[in-house]
Parts: C-alpha cells; structure tokens; sequence
C-alpha cells in the first residue's frame, strides 16, 4: 500500500516507517519538524537500503500544501502520528494544543475525503482512560476525565474519527490506544530525542545514565502499587511500531472502525525500571523521591487480547529489551539527532 504517514520524522513515526518499508509498502512523509529533524528520515533510510525517504516539510493545517501532496500520490491510507505531545507543556499552552492536534486532524480529514481516501490510523492515546475505573483496562473500559488538554484533544479526535466513520461506513478508521512507548531500533541510530528536560521516565533514566542530569526524580513512593511508585504499561516502540503493520491488513480488509490498545498487558512500576535498566546495562541511575507529580495515576496497564485477536498483533519485546535498546540509542547519541 502507499501510506501518507504524518508525523513520520518523529519518533514513533521514524520507527513504524521502518517496518512499512520491511512490510513492503511505500511511505510519504509530511512533517512540520517542530519536535524531529532531518537527520531521523537520513538515518531510516540508512536502515531500510534507500536513497531517502519521500518528504514533505508541510504543516498538515497548511491546506494548499496537502492538497499539492494529494494531488501528487495516490494514498491507500493516513498514518497519522503529527501533533503535540507534551502534557505539561499542554497545560500551559491550551490553544496551540486545541489548534494544533483538532485543527490539523480536521483539515487532514477533509483533504482525504476530497481524494478519495478514506483510511485512516490514529495515534491515540492510554491517556483517554484518565483514571481507568478497571485494570487490566480493555477498550469497554468508559473513557475517563482527561486532566490535561493534550488527552482532551486524543479524546475528542477519537469522537470525530467515530463520528466520521459512522457517517460514511466507506470510512475505515484505526484508533491505537498506545501504552507507555520506550526502546528504540536496534541499530542505536534512531530513538527518542526529547527537546530540553525530559518530561517522561525513559528519557529521564537515560540522561541519568549518561551523566547529563544528576538523578532520576521519583514522583511519589506513597501510590496503592506494590512499592509505592507508579505501575504503567511499557511497550516496546518497535513492536509499537509493527501494531501499524497489522492495522493495515484490518485496513486492507475493510474493518469499519477498530479500537486497540496497544501495550504488553505487564505493569512495571517506576523502580521496577530502574532496577531492570541499572541490571541489563551496568550502570547507575541515582534517584530520589518527590512528591507526586499533579495529574499522576496509580496504575495504568492493558489487556491487549483484542489486538491480539483481530489484528493479529502481540509485543514480542520485554521490559529488559526496551532498557537495553534505550540505552543503546542514548549512549551512541548523547545529544540525540544534534
Ligand atoms: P513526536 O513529537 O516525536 O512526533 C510527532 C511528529 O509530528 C513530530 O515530528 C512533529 O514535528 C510532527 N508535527 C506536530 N504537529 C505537526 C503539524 N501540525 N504538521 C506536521 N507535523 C507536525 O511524538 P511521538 O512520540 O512520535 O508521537 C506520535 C503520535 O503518537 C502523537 O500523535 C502522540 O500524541 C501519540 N502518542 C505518543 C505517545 C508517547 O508516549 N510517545 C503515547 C501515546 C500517543
Ligand atoms: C511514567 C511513570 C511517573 C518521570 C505520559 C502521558 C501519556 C502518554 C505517555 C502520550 C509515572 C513516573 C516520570 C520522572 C517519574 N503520552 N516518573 N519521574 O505519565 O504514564 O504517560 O506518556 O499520549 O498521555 O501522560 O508517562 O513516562 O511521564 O511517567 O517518577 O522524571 O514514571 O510519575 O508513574 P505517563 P511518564
């Protein structure tokens, strides 16, 4: 198939471009590089044989723009990873978040209904559990009170997806509720590269490691979990990335709409990470507590059956994989992609 993904020099999207390529379909890039570079794409490339990746420096909310993209492919289906991702940063800038996530979403819908494409895949988000009222959650559990508007607008974008699909069943519409993603391509060439202070524990760690920071800072040791710090479901970014590759056989099989979570259905607390990054890789990542980070939640992890089930997608990779992998990236890139 030939895939529009946006947002493909980010993270996620650098990885999953690696297996489209492995899975035999073609990809065309639009990406703003707001939060990615250049040297992501160079470095797929690299990976999969090619001269380069097909791209185009373009803001999805640039309507001329993607309709001149439209006008020169043919799309069997969006991947669609572009938008903003930080939930602090959310906080303190709502209306970029709102413009940029529903807005971008919004005309990128309209320009693929104007070409005829109508299959898409969505970067959706655990987020939009907020508090789940279950655990393991599975895609029944009732949605939840975001605490942040970065979760509102996945949340609100999953009811306009809904709504779009039930409006014109010709639509096929993947909604990914991904996990806690982490890890990186094997090779250590391509991996997560986060602008300043790292907001997530993966990141963090690393830099620790690395000696950029001086220690990890553990939000809360006082949480209802087994040691007292938060449980989440991490998910290695690879098999993340292979979950697209199973979304579009369903695609490619006509499946209406289709929600997913996407994680291992294991939940490892934050010093469960640590020990297991400090184990796999020999190194010291000094920590101490804090209070609890505002907006925080005990413990969040899957029940991936229904993935497993229909899609035919399961994670390979285990908590130990994603320490080695992330840290593969980080002490071969110490300043990411600079
Ligand atoms: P990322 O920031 O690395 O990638 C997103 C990419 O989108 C970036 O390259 C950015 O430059 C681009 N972008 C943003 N706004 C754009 C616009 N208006 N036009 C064109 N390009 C634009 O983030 P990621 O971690 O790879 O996340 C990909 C997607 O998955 C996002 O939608 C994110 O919300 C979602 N997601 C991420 C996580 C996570 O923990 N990383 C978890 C759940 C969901
Ligand atoms: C994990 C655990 C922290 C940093 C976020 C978004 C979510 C999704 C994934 C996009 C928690 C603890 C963290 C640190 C710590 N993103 N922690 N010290 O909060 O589960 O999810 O990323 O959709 O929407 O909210 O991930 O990596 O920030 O935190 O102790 O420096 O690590 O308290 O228990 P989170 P995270």
């Amino acid at each position: 198939m030939k895939i529009l993904v946006t947002g493909g020099a980010g993270y996620i999207g650098s990885h999953t471009l690696i297996e489209l390529y492995a899975a035999g379909h073609t990809a065309i890039v639009v990406d703003n590089l707001y939060n990615s570079s250049k040297e992501s794409l160079r470095r797929v490339a690299k990976i999969v044989g090619v001269d380069e990746i097909p791209f185009y420096e373009l803001d999805i909310r640039d309507r001329a723009g993607l309709e001149s993209v439209f006008a020169a492919h043919h799309f069997d289906c969006c991947i669609h990873f572009a938008g903003l991702k930080a939930v602090g940063e959310s906080v303190e800038k709502p209306l970029e978040y709102y413009e940029n996530n529903m807005n971008g979403t919004f005309v990128l819908l309209d320009v693929m209904r104007n070409h005829g494409c109508k299959n898409i895949i969505f970067s959706s988000s655990a987020t939009v559990y907020g508090d789940p009222v279950e655990i393991p959650i599975t895609e029944n559990c009732p949605k939840g009170k975001c605490t942040n508007p970065y979760g509102q607008t996945k949340s609100m974008l999953e009811e306009v997806l809904k709504d779009v699909q039930k409006a014109d069943p010709e639509w096929n519409v993947v909604l990914l509720r991904y996990f806690n993603p982490i890890g990186a391509h094997c090779s250590g060439t391509i991996g997560e590269n986060p602008n300043g202070i790292p907001n997530n524990l993966m990141p963090y760690i690393t830099q620790v490691a690395v000696g950029k920071r001086k220690e990890l800072g553990v939000f809360g040791n006082d949480y209802d979990t087994p040691d007292g710090t938060g449980v989440r479901d991490y998910i290695h970014v690879v098999d993340l990335a292979n979950a697209h590759v199973c979304a579009l056989r369903a695609i490619a099989q006509k499946c209406g709409l289709g929600i997913y979570n996407i994680g291992t259905g294991h939940g490892y607390s934050v010093l469960d990470v640590v020990n297991a990054f400090v184990k796999v890789n020999g190194v010291e990542v000094p920590y101490v507590i804090k209070p609890r980070r505002p907006g925080d939640i005990a413990t969040c992890y899957c029940n991936p059956a229904k993935a497993k089930a229909e899609l035919g997608w399961e994670a390979k990779y285990g908590i130990e994989d994603m320490c080695r992998d992330s840290w593969n990236w980080q002490k071969n890139n110490p300043d990411g992609y600079q």
